[in-house]
């Protein structure tokens, strides 16, 4: 999927948010400046939340379970993990029971990552990012456009 400029990568995490449910695994990856940040924000604006929505990358991981969001969710960037914390740490297998999580350089949870996981990495291209999905079976006819 193409998306010429960061409204439209919001706009698919927006999309997005809509089939969204607890336990859900959104893995982002791609360098830095891809995009990921904008698309966990469409995708947590697209949940109901109103507020700002930064980058975790500087505390890893962001909660945001509040009254006015649809699926509680956790907004999470593994940038730093190395020197920040180990990710068995995080305790992120908990935070699935009651949490969707939506993870930037979710890579570098290695085999960690669940098989689960819905896997958008998203590329440079010119002045526009290309979104590639990979689905597992539970995600298949979830989001028309994956
Ligand atoms: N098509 C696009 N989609 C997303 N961001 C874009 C796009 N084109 C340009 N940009 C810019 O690239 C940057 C992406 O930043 P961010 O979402 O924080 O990326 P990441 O989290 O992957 O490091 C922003 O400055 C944004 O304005
Ligand atoms: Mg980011």
């Amino acid at each position: 999927m193409w998306l010429a400029d960061e409204a439209a990568t919001e706009n698919a995490g927006r999309l997005l948010s809509k089939v969204i449910a607890t336990g859900d695994v959104v893995a982002l990856s791609g360098p830095l400046g891809a995009g990921k940040t904008g698309f966990a924000r469409g995708l947590i604006e697209g949940l109901g939340f109103e507020g700002e929505v930064p980058s975790p990358s500087f505390g890893l991981v962001i909660p945001y379970a509040f009254p006015d969001v649809r699926v509680p969710v956790w907004h999470i960037d593994l940038y730093r993990l190395d020197e920040m914390a180990e990710v068995d740490e995080l305790g992120l297998d908990d935070a699935r029971e009651d949490n969707a999580l939506v993870i930037e350089w979710a890579e570098r949870m290695g085999s960690q990552l669940w098989e689960d996981a819905l896997l958008i990495d998203l590329a440079v291209e010119g002045t526009g990012r290309r979104l590639t999905a990979r689905v597992p079976p539970s995600w298949k006819g979830r989001w028309p456009i994956l």
